[in-house]
């Protein structure tokens, strides 16, 4: 059985796992960056590639003691090569590099897309291909048919914000902080979704593709307008994002063919009443519906591994020269969307 080191740096979650061909996670750590960035709202791409440098060796060393392994007894070691913030992907591949020459084992530079469009199959190892993913993060909000490691078919995408971002930043709106999706969740259930009109962009549209922009515009003109509480507020936006989600995947299931399954994925997927919405739509569709744990939803380095598990019995393997790429699509054939701010 294969075990797999994954590194992941992308963002502001530092981590390392490993992870066996069996799905186990044998040991995991990761440090989270959020006090460090709180203070801006946001995530400071140079606070953070810093903390990954600190905190990036003693994560490993931990996991492999953890584990009661050494770098010797892995099988390969898989680190995320984007997309993401240019200077903490660099710290993770670099790092994974000098790993894989030092113990002379492969290297596998993983999408950090991938890992989470094959979180799922982490999770749940009954799930096959091909399946409908919504795959839903900070920056990203895309509709994928899943056909195998390597092989996704973009339906649809964001034509300007990613959700996660709206969350983010109607989190900012109504003072809740940073990171602001569990807190805008949180806020929500103490509201009437139906209190607030907001508009559901791109509803009912042929091509399944998302919009937010105007959404979060219409959460700010609420919140200015005093005539509302917070909570209602969080609760009609949320209840707004959900009924996009609905419509848009309904329509790409519609366009996908056949499918096994449909699955969420990304940051955005850890939201409860987000699940609960897609398990329905699933169900009504006669389909399985797979969705990852919490704790494999957002940024995390045991679905690095898994990408790499599922790459290298494809027998992938990337040379040491490889580059960190701040964009890299999942379908490199998708045409790129009128006013799509395309974001990593
Ligand atoms: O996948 P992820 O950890 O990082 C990226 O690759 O982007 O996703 C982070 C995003 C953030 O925008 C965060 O606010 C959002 O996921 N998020 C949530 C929830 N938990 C995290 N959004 C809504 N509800 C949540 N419970
Ligand atoms: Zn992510």
């Amino acid at each position: 059985m294969e075990i797999v080191l994954g590194i992941e740096s992308s963002c502001d979650e530092t981590a390392a796992a490993l992870v066996t061909g069996d799905g186990q996670i044998l040991a995991q750590h990761i440090a989270s960056q959020d006090e460090a960035h709180a203070p801006y709202g946001g995530v400071v791409p140079e606070i953070a590639a810093r903390a990954h440098v600190e905190k990036l060796t003693p994560l490993i060393e931990a996991t492999l003691a953890d584990a009661g392994m050494q770098l010797g007894d892995v099988d390969a070691i898989a680190a995320t090569a984007g997309p993401g913030l240019i200077g903490g992907v660099m710290v993770g591949l670099v790092t994974g590099k000098a790993l894989a020459m030092a113990a002379d084992k492969p290297l596998i530079a993983v999408n950090h897309l991938e890992g989470h469009a094959l979180s799922p199959r982490l999770a749940d190892r009954t799930l096959e291909y091909p399946y409908l993913l919504l795959l839903v993060s900070g920056g990203h909000c895309q509709l994928l048919a899943v056909e195998g490691a390597g092989h996704y078919r973009r339906l649809a995408t964001t034509i300007d914000d990613a959700l996660g971002e709206a969350f983010d930043k109607t989190a900012k709106l109504l003072g809740l902080g940073y990171p602001g999706g569990p807190a805008v969740e949180r806020l929500a259930q103490q509201g009437d979704p139906a209190a607030v009109a907001l508009p559901r962009p791109l509803l009912g549209r042929k091509e399944p593709h998302f919009s937010f922009a105007g959404l979060k515009s219409a959460v700010l003109r609420a919140k200015q307008s005093g005539e509302h509480s917070d909570a209602d507020i969080a609760a009609s936006f949320q209840q707004a994002a959900i009924d996009c989600l609905l419509d848009r995947t309904r329509r790409a299931l519609g366009a996908a063919g056949p499918m096994n399954a449909l699955v969420v994925a990304g940051g955005v997927a850890a939201n409860r009443a987000i699940r609960g919405a897609l398990e329905n739509l699933a169900s009504e569709h006669g389909l399985r519906f797979v969705a990852p744990p919490l704790a494999l939803c957002t940024d995390n380095a045991a679905m690095i591994a898994w990408a790499g598990i599922e790459r290298l019995r494809l027998g992938h393997r990337d040379p040491l020269d490889f580059t960190a790429k701040p964009r890299w699509p999942l379908d490199p054939e998708a045409q790129a969307v009128r006013g799509a701010g395309v974001k990593a």
